[in-house]
């Protein structure tokens, strides 16, 4: 078992990534938190999967345990579905020395800590993701956030875990499609931050396609290691903390014009990688060569990169509601070379629609 650590003073916790921990979280929390009363959440695929186990670990351990359900899909992802695992504590009687522990990928693990963040003022909160995005990015940094009808994450709050556990092994049943969402973030990390994560992707694409767990397993030490560098330097994206959203601008806007249906996270997040790529190469901030090293790299793994027809001004119309514009001026992360990055907010308007325009007509 590999650990880290997140350090936030009195709020510091420990990162846990091993093949099979998910029989040892009764122990684990129970050792770390004293508790005997813990609030379970997950989804019908992911419980019928793993939530016996875990849930006998957990009994192993003689603490009361409620399960509370949420349907699976980024639309449930609502207040109306943190509200009913609300009222399932309440009538639980779950006390707030209790812990909630969400046990899923990123849409259950978001919901949990926001009920974590809210009920009887915030009590503890466990993450045990299951799916790569999770175990990369979502779990770790205390981002916990349910949707409105006007716009993803806008209701939400920053709510540290008190302790991440990776089970690697949960990667195994995986969709396919869910599996490629994680690696578009794991590109992500190796363009924004880390040219030698990036080497190593290059190298190691067979067995990360065919899930060698142990190559999996350094690779999320690696981007948890980076994210929660990150954090513990802007907890509160004050700066730094915007650099982790590199491809993000494009990617959201991506999201939204596709009704948050037709892309997944980590597929637009892919798609808006290559748009900051292209668009930092017209800058001068990246050579032709980076350029095709990037989109060689998203080929072997099955990553599609090229940016979906949508007209370039309504893109632009988009990336408009991110939240890191300040002023009406987009701010950018653009990547400097492959494993370093700038944030940018002197593009013009005419370069990033250029950008748009050039991702369209890129080769598959
Ligand atoms: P997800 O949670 O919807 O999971 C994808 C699918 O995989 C779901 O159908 C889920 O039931 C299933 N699944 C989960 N674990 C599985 C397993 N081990 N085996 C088989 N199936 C499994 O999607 P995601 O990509 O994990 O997360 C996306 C969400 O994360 C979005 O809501 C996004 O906003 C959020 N996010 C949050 C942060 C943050 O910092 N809080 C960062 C990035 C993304
Ligand atoms: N996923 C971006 C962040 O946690 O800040």
């Amino acid at each position: 078992m590999t650990e880290l650590s997140v350090d936030l003073g009195k709020r510091s916790y420990n990162i846990l990534i091993g093949s099979g921990l998910l029989h040892e979280a009764g122990r684990l929390i129970q050792e770390l938190t004293g508790t005997q009363q813990a609030l379970l959440v997950s989804n019908p695929l992911v419980f019928s999967l793993y939530g016996e186990q875990v849930v006998n670990s957990l009994s192993r351990q003689g603490m009361r345990l409620v399960v509370a359900q949420m349907p699976d899909g980024e639309q449930y992802k609502n207040v109306q579905e943190a509200m009913k695992i609300i009222d399932r504590a309440v009538q639980a009687g779950l006390e707030r020395s209790g812990v909630v522990v969400a046990l899923g990928g990123g849409v259950v693990g978001d919901l949990a800590g926001f009920v974590a963040a809210i009920y009887r003022r915030g009590i503890r909160l466990v993450q045990i993701p299951t799916t790569l995005l999770a175990q990369v990015d979502s779990s770790v940094g205390g981002k916990v956030a349910v949707n409105h009808s006007e716009g993803k994450n806008l209701i939400g709050a920053f709510h540290q875990p008190v302790l991440v556990i990776v089970d690697s092994h949960t990667l195994l049943s995986l969709s396919g499609r869910d599996y490629l969402s994680g690696l578009g973030e794991v590109v992500k990390y190796a363009l924004t931050f880390d040219a030698d994560l990036f080497s190593c992707l290059e190298k190691s694409s067979e067995q990360i396609l065919s899930r060698d767990l142990t190559v999996l397993e350094a690779i999320i030490k690696r981007c948890c290691e980076l994210k929660s560098m990150i954090v513990s330097e802007d907890e509160r994206e004050a700066g730094l903390r915007m650099s982790l959203n590199l491809g993000h601008t494009f990617g959201h806007a991506l999201e939204k014009l596709g009704g948050y249906q037709t892309y997944t996270h980590g597929e637009a997040v892919v798609m808006g990688c290559m748009a900051a790529a292209v668009l930092a190469m017209q800058l001068g901030m990246l050579e032709e060569q980076e350029l095709k090293r990037i989109a060689t790299l998203c080929q072997s793994l099955g990553l599609e990169y090229k940016f979906p027809h949508y007209p370039p001004e309504m893109v632009y119309l988009h990336m408009q509601n991110d939240k890191k514009v300040q002023g009406g001026k987009l701010r950018l992360v653009l990547p400097e070379g492959i494993g370093y990055f700038a944030i940018r907010d002197d593009v013009p308007r005419q370069a990033v629609l250029e950008a748009i325009a050039a991702c369209q007509a890129l080769a598959p």
